[in-house]
């Protein structure tokens, strides 16, 4: 864990000793490489051009692999630069190479980078792999992901992302764990683990970046970087939860959000950065801005110059500043001036030589020939690790008259543009993947050894085939329709007004569905979406989310029944567009919707969701029964029996949930508290007990204090949020 030894913390206090005023301050500047020349069009348009289609993500990738780069090889030897954004591992060497033999100092160069879900093996998007339930997966993902990106020169993540989001607007919802906090927190703590935790080597452990620090999965309507604003028991409750984990869990860094919670953009943001961060929670490493999130602070409208933004935001404690070289630019003259002391850069400095200390930089800076390459061929370890995740993140959301799992004899139509795109599968920013490794539904269901024909028809933008329409509704005894989102349609800056199918997928499905033949939707997507008519009409459907680069063979073992559906909903999946944001755990209303009129419901369409978080099916089915609550000093404990009522051995995520009933302010209807996961066999009974710590059950009230109130509350066990037992306990504290 994040953690330095005396001798580690006396070679940062005599470097730092030895440090000129730019010198520190280079230290808190991270730059990317700038392009050199110029495009016939600006760089934002050429973006804008990738964006809305008017050049292909593959001629954009051509461009940018023969522009020319400055490296800024002389800033790094003057010591005016601490972090590198940099996937070439062999330029960051020559890099490094500067900065330890050529700068005053000797100070080695951090390079961050944005690996999600994982490096060079990709692993479901995080939404997706989080609907695993399963921490002991969270973690190993997170511990191979930062293998191999170590070996790449890559000691430092921008990860995980633990913004809790409810609103399927916004296109970040597939970065992050989803809508609940306690899942959230246990996702958050697993990962810190897996990227830190194994030091038995210098090439086995990452620095965590926490991410987005803080409430930016509030944005207003779901529109990224978008305002958010709400009380500070909403923001203690919920969106801090994560945090803290990760910070007692020892994260090493913490990324400062875009958005202004409050009215204060999150960049410059005292009360979160330094009074909760730093101070409540002891991040002991540094914060890092978001890409250029200084200069935005100008438009934001709390700064009236870039100057003005750096100081704001060096004071609030924001210690290394991503891409817009202010820091560098303007706080040599802000210290001189009085206007930021030397006590906040020197800090900044020390906590930024700190994490690269921990990380053996100073003694390992370099990355050998051989490291480099362990990873070119990926071993079995790894793939059969990213098999795993995508089958545990897989969620059946509907088997209509079993349907599925498919058998063997059945001769398959696989239908959709997306069933056949490798570069679809593993999710936004997958940034270091070979195509080589990706293996799409056509090729798992062929792997798998299925009869299988493919007809594109068509997907997610675009028209339809007719004829190949035609043909697969022919051909086939069993129709296996893929549709859902471009990977493109999710991550940053993929905010959506709309999110049921797009396009004339739904179309398609109607006219496969004419053929009066059994169809199963299998979905690719980063996002809920809103499946009302899908419900309806479809009558099988499988939630495969973007699995990363085994998503083939996974979505083959399911749809084969090689493998019984395990995966639940992080988040709760909405009829219709219009009920976002929807959460499963929203706090308690005056006037519960009802059929009634006036209780709190839409005129049209439901009040709840389509399918609520915790939710999956199994081809198996579980029955609960016998549920007892037994209170000790310190914690209740309970007690509920789980079946497999069915004719298969299954995996059930047992869900623990509580409702504080009466309190000093209003509380949610729900909240998880616990889970566990229990294999059965065929006809088995286990007894499974939860245990609900006593000191958890409170909330935070406004002024920060965590009030536990003695009195009634509600307990729930159940295999998802909407269905469970319940029973009502007395507590005092
Ligand atoms: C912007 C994104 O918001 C953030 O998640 C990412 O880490 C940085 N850019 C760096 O790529």
């Amino acid at each position: 864990m994040y953690r330095l030894t005396e001798e580690q913390k006396k070679r940062v206090s005599d470097l730092l000793s030895q440090m000129t005023l730019e010198e520190k301050i280079g230290q808190m500047n991270q730059i990317s490489p700038s392009i050199v020349g110029g495009f016939d069009v600006s760089f934002p348009e050429l973006i804008e051009m990738v964006g809305d289609g008017r050049i292909s993500h593959d001629e954009f990738a051509r461009i940018m692999n023969t522009v020319q780069r400055d490296y800024r090889e002389d800033d790094i030897r003057a010591g005016r630069v601490g972090s590198m954004m940099i996937q070439d591992p062999v330029k960051m060497n020559e890099l490094q190479k500067i900065a330890v033999e050529e700068s005053r100092l000797g100070i080695p160069l951090i390079s961050g980078l944005d690996v999600i879900h994982g490096f060079r093996s990709v692993y479901p998007i995080a939404i997706a792999e989080a609907g695993a339930f399963d921490t002991d997966l969270f973690e190993r993902t997170a511990h191979m992901a930062a293998k191999e990106s170590r070996t790449q020169g890559v000691a430092w993540h921008f990860a995980p992302m633990i913004d809790v989001a409810r609103d399927s607007r916004w296109g970040r919802v597939s970065e992050g764990p989803g809508e609940d906090p306690y899942l959230a927190s246990e996702f958050a703590r697993a990962k810190i683990h897996g990227l830190q935790g194994d030091m038995s080597s210098h090439e086995n452990y990452v620095a965590a970046c926490t991410k987005h620090y803080v409430a930016y999965g509030a944005c207003e309507s779901g529109r990224d970087y978008n305002t958010t604003s709400m009380a500070k028991s909403q923001l203690h409750n919920v969106y801090l939860p994560p945090f803290k984990a990760a910070m007692e869990a020892g994260a090493a860094t913490a990324m400062a959000s875009f958005n202004d919670l409050n009215g204060v953009p999150c960049t410059v943001n005292a009360y979160t950065l330094r009074k909760i961060l730093k101070e409540t929670y002891g991040l002991k490493g540094f914060v890092v801005s978001d890409a250029n999130a200084i200069r935005e602070c100008v438009t934001h409208g709390i700064a009236q110059d870039d100057m003005d933004a750096g100081i704001q935001a060096a004071k609030a404690g924001l210690d290394m500043d991503m891409g817009t070289e202010i820091y560098s630019t303007y706080l040599p003259q802000a210290v001189a001036e009085h206007k930021v002391s030397m006590e906040v850069i020197d800090e900044a400095v020390e906590r930024i030589l700190s994490v690269k200390m921990w990380l053996g930089l100073f003694d390992h800076p370099y990355i050998t020939e051989e490291t480099m390459h362990r990873y070119d061929e990926l071993p079995k370890a790894h793939t059969d690790l990213a098999l795993e995740a995508a089958r545990k993140s897989v969620v059946l959301l509907k088997n209509e008259g079993n349907i599925l799992p498919l058998k063997k004899s059945q001769k398959i139509s696989l239908v959709g543009t997306l069933a056949d795109m490798k570069e679809e599968i593993i999710g936004a920013w997958a940034m270091s993947w070979q195509q080589k490794d990706c293996v799409t539904i056509l090729d798992g269901l062929k792997n798998a050894g299925a009869d299988v024909s493919y007809y594109p028809c068509g997907g997610p933008e675009g028209d339809l085939n007719l004829d190949e329409i035609a043909a697969a509704g022919n051909d086939g005894d069993v129709i296996v329709a893929v549709v859902g989102e471009l990977v493109s349609m999710s991550g940053e800056a993929a905010s959506k007004a709309d999110i049921t199918l797009s396009g004339r997928q739904r179309e398609m499905l109607e006219r496969l569905l004419s053929y009066k033949k059994p169809v199963v939707a299998v979905l690719m997507n980063g996002r809920p979406l809103a499946l009302s008519w899908e419900s309806e009409n479809v009558p099988a459907i499988v939630e495969g989310w973007h699995l990363g680069i085994q998503m083939g063979n996974a979505i083959a073992d399911i749809l084969l029944g090689n493998y019984n559906p395990t995966g639940k909903l992080a988040a709760s999946f909405p009829y219709v567009t219009g009920q976002c944001p929807l959460y499963y755990n929203h706090p308690s209303t005056g006037r519960p919707g009802s059929g009634s009129k006036f209780t709190s419901r839409y005129l049209d369409a439901p009040f709840e969701a389509l399918y609520p978080f915790g939710y999956g099916l199994s081809y198996t089915a579980f029955e609960y029964s016998e549920m007892k609550v037994e209170e000790n000093e310190d914690a209740l404990e309970i007690h509920v029996k789980v079946a497999n009522t069915g004719s298969v051995s299954g995996t059930e995520t047992v869900q623990l949930y509580m409702q504080d009933v009466t309190a000093s302010i209003v509380r949610p209807v729900k909240e998880l508290k616990g889970f566990a996961k229990v294999a059965l066999a065929a006809g088995e009974t286990a007894d499974v007990v939860l245990t609900l710590p006593k000191n958890k059950m409170g909330f935070y009230d406004d002024d920060m204090n965590y009030c536990l109130e003695n009195g009634k509350f509600n307990i729930f066990v159940g295999g998802n949020s909407r269905e469970c037992l319940k029973t009502q306990v007395d507590v005092e504290f």
